[in-house]
């Protein structure tokens, strides 16, 4: 299984979504796999000492011959979880792939080598609907949108709604929608309520019941280069992404 974390909508809680999901799923004992496609390398930089690489999945899409294992590193204080890290290259990636017939697949490509190691395979996608995130469809089983919950919380939906359409007809038909995750979630504003009304008629069934709430915890754990179990495992944001991935496990 393959999930994709995306939404072009920027701070929603894609990179927070897939650092804990993954710690969540590798702690449970499955094998786990953190792709970082993010050029802002946080997810990286959560679970590894980023001076201390010999390459990145920028090197693995670009140069034929370098191989995905290559870069993959265990992540510190975590079993069964290994980071394919990104680094700020993977910015001009775009104008490198430009022209290349096989620009949408080299993820696809590249992770057939490891497929079969891993038990789930978390990847974290940027900001943008670019070739980065449409790699990252490409090379999904499963799509988790991480919805902000604020007034514009569904703004772009439309846009990342159709490329995932546009995706499924030709270069990935198995590609599935896992759900929609609502992040940043703050009861005590009577917007709340609406928000959350909205976004479940758009995704219906498809909204996690688990809703990932604002808190303090989570804003500062990645300061501290931890997921929130190892940071706070007694806290809310622990026991939210801890019921996210016992529910990703009952979707598939
Ligand atoms: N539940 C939460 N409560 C409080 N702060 C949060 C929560 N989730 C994420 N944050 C914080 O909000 C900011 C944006 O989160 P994150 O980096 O996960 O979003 P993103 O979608 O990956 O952003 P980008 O689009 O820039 O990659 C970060 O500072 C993060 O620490
Ligand atoms: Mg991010």
């Amino acid at each position: 299984m393959i999930i994709a974390i995306a939404n072009q909508k920027g701070g929603v809680g894609k990179t927070t979504t897939a650092i804990n999901l993954a710690a969540a799923l590798a702690s449970k004992g499955m094998k786990t796999l953190l792709l970082d496609l993010d050029p802002q390398a946080n997810s990286s930089m959560s679970f590894l000492d980023i001076h201390q690489l010999n390459g990145s999945i920028y090197d693995v899409l670009t140069e034929q011959g370098i191989l995905l294992s290559s870069v993959l590193r265990p992540a510190e204080r975590i079993a069964n979880l290994d980071i394919a890290p990104s680094t700020i290259s993977l910015a001009k990636i775009e104008a490198k792939l430009i022209g290349e017939l096989d620009s949408h697949y080299r993820l696809k490509d590249v992770l057939q080598e490891v497929v079969d190691r891993y038990e789930y395979i978390v990847i974290d996608t940027p900001p943008t609907l670019g070739i980065i995130t449409v790699n990252a469809l490409v090379a999904a089983t499963h799509v988790l949108i991480p919805i902000q919950a604020s007034y514009f919380a569904l703004e772009g939906t439309d846009d990342l709604l159709e490329t995932i359409d546009k995706i499924k007809q030709r270069a990935n038909p198995q590609l599935q929608i896992l759900g929609a995750l609502i992040t940043l979630y703050d009861k005590r504003t009577l917007l709340a309520k609406d928000i959350f009304d909205q976004i479940q008629r758009v995704f219906g069934v498809k909204v996690f019941k688990t809703v990932i709430t604002k808190s303090v915890r989570l804003e500062e754990s990645p300061a501290y280069r931890e997921s929130i179990f190892t940071f706070a495992p007694r806290s809310t944001g622990a026991y939210e992404y801890y019921r996210l991935s016992e529910e990703v496990l009952a979707r598939v």
